[in-house]
């Protein structure tokens, strides 16, 4: 059965049993706490507390994933960080009785595979939840034998919150060929942000099915990569390093589903996660010498296998192959530089470590192989997080080059790590206050300059288009200058017309004023951001009337009337994509 039956007939099976059948929500989830969509249950979330569900107790879907918490081993058989989850769900319907025999009578009698290929596990209890009992007297009732029956503890049999809080509760899973295939996840518990377990007034189940996972087992193979949803896209990469194809094979699906939703790769947030991806699997592709731009006929077999199901990777094509391309292009020309970094780095950290060895074993007359400096991983860390920063080399690529020396030195590795989140917060800090003396925050340049630079933000937006976005911006006492993404240079007209604008609003003497307030109700109030990731939770909004709104730490004038009379001096190029004007007040 080929992997568009399976998932057909999965949810054809629970719309017969009742569900209600909901599409797939973005990889993008609603919740800020996370970054990503990594299971099922999260675009249903409330509906487990007090919401009340629009689709009635019950729901199934096939849902698009993305989670990287598997990336290290993905390349194994069965881990991925692309995946589709198949799961019904209920909110106060059925629970475990219902749940299971659902499950027994889709895998046994539905699909037919064999129970006795099977193993299931339930949770053993620990301090704060209970052995869950009747899950195994249901599984026994259903004629599964008791030695088929696994108990396990937390790590394995419990399952949530997603995010810093929400329901969870132990689970039962179905197991085949020894890997996880089918999570049945009882909701009984509210777990809040100090990890305290509530009971739930309504319990709820949740269940979670890998399709590729499932189509390794119905399509008898070994491996995800083996069925049809991947085999397409291996096929099309030559080379004999398995790992390196499945691992590429895997990257290139994630990369073009989060494309597809509007992603870009960047050096923060999700952007990072995605070029981290991108990146990885380029890097693999030079391992195996692919040509250039090899992603871009495997991005295509991917939209090939998923476009009548996810209708958004097709529309999104040319946008996706085009941000593949760039990506590819980017990283090409850093890559070789960042290479031989690279190798300058591991050279200078395996020299001082056989020499630091050396000298030890000297003075102690021990025979020591390996030594633990804290002062060397520091500059470990620091070395390995600026390479990321000058030439794109994710940080965790770079580990990988250093597993040698890891071997036995687990803690070393940690510490490596430590110093790189330290690294990176350092910087992330020094930008943010880098960010708001140039935006506002220092107060020493003019206000009214200021003022008018959201003014002609508000302006150009209006006159050109909300592709307009800030992308940089630089006042001194005589001039403002203004940088934002704009395909072509403005016309004569284009100009006129905005400086026109801001005069008008000036001379409507408009009132600026300033709220306080979260950053997300800011974005709600659809005030303008700028590097979204540099804001504090809590921010301020200058608003002049109702032309323009802006996320800034001012300062600013109280009356646009104030600034005078507005004049473009000069508009120019400042890179690809991004234009610049310079601007008086007189
Ligand atoms: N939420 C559980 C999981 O992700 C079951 O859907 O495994």
């Amino acid at each position: 059965m080929n992997s568009k039956e399976l998932r057909e007939k999965f949810l054809r099976f629970f719309e017969g049993k009742g569900h209600k059948i909901v599409p797939s929500s973005s990889l993008i989830p609603t919740d800020p706490s996370v970054l990503f969509t990594t299971a099922g249950m999260q675009q249903f979330k409330s509906y487990y507390l007090a919401e009340k569900s629009p689709y009635g107790p019950n729901a199934a879907t096939a849902q698009k994933c993305f989670r990287t918490s598997d990336i290290e081993e993905v390349g194994d058989d069965t881990h991925l960080t692309f995946l589709e989850m198949l799961g019904n769900f209920s909110f106060g319907g059925y629970f475990k009785e219902e749940a299971i025999k659902l499950a027994y009578e889709f895998l046994f009698k539905e699909l037919k595979l064999s129970p006795h290929e099977a193993v299931f596990t339930v949770f053993e209890g620990d301090q704060n939840v209970s052995e869950d009992k009747e899950s195994i007297e249901i599984w026994k009732k259903l004629g599964i034998k008791e030695d088929k029956i696994k108990k396990c503890g937390r790590e394995d049999n419990f399952w949530g919150p997603t995010g810093e809080e929400g329901p969870c509760g132990p689970t039962t899973e179905i197991y085949f060929k020894n890997s996880e295939v089918w999570n049945l996840v009882f909701n009984e518990y509210y777990q809040d942000k100090n990890k305290k377990l509530t009971p739930l007034k309504q319990k709820g189940v949740d269940t979670g099915m890998g399709l590729e996972r499932l189509a390794l087992v119905v399509q008898n193979k070994n491996s995800v990569y083996e069925t049809d949803l991947f085999l397409p896209i291996i096929n099309e990469i030559p080379g004999e390093n398995e790992k390196a194809k499945r691992i590429i094979s895997d990257h290139v699906k994630s990369s073009v589903f989060l494309i597809s939703e509007g992603i870009l790769p960047s050096n923060v947030e999700r952007g990072y996660v995605l070029r981290r991806v991108l990146r990885r699997a380029i890097r693999y592709g030079k391992l195996l010498n692919l040509a250039e731009n090899f992603l871009i006929p495997l991005a295509q077999k991917v939209i090939e296998i998923y476009q009548d199901i996810y209708p958004e990777v097709k529309s999104q094509e040319a946008d996706i192959l085009t941000v593949i391309q760039n990506e590819e292009e980017k990283f090409e020309i850093i890559f070789e530089e960042g290479l031989n970094k690279l190798h300058d780095i591991i050279s200078w950290w395996s020299e001082i470590q056989s020499a630091k060895v050396d000298e030890i074993n000297k003075r102690t007359g021990e025979l020591k192989s390996h030594y633990n400096d804290m002062e060397d991983a520091k500059e470990l860390g620091d070395k390995l997080f600026l390479l990321e920063q000058s030439y794109g080399f994710p940080v965790d690529l770079s580990l990988e080059e250093f597993e040698e020396f890891w071997k036995e030195r687990i803690i070393l590795k940690e510490e490596v790590i430590k110093f790189i989140n330290e690294a990176r917060k350092k910087h992330q800090e020094i930008s943010r206050a880098g960010a708001e003396k140039k935006f506002g925050g220092g107060g020493e340049f003019s206000p009214k300059l200021h003022t008018a630079t959201h003014l002609l933000h508000a302006a150009l937006r209006q006159v050109l288009g909300d592709h307009v976005k800030q992308m940089g911006s630089d006042i001194t006492s005589q001039r403002l200058r203004f940088d934002f993404s704009h395909p072509q240079k403005m016309t004569a007209e284009e100009i006129k017309k905005v400086e026109d604008l801001v005069n008008e609003k000036i001379k409507e003497d408009l009132e600026v004023k300033k709220e306080e307030m979260k950053y997300e109700d800011a974005l709600k109030s659809g005030a303008l951001a700028f590097f979204k990731e540099k804001y504090p939770e809590k921010v301020s909004v200058y608003s002049a009337g109702n032309f323009s709104r802006e996320i800034c730490a001012g300062p600013h004038v109280k009356k646009t009337s104030e600034l005078g009379n507005f004049k473009i001096i000069k508009e120019e190029s400042s890179g690809a994509g991004v234009r610049r004007i310079r601007a008086v007040l007189r």
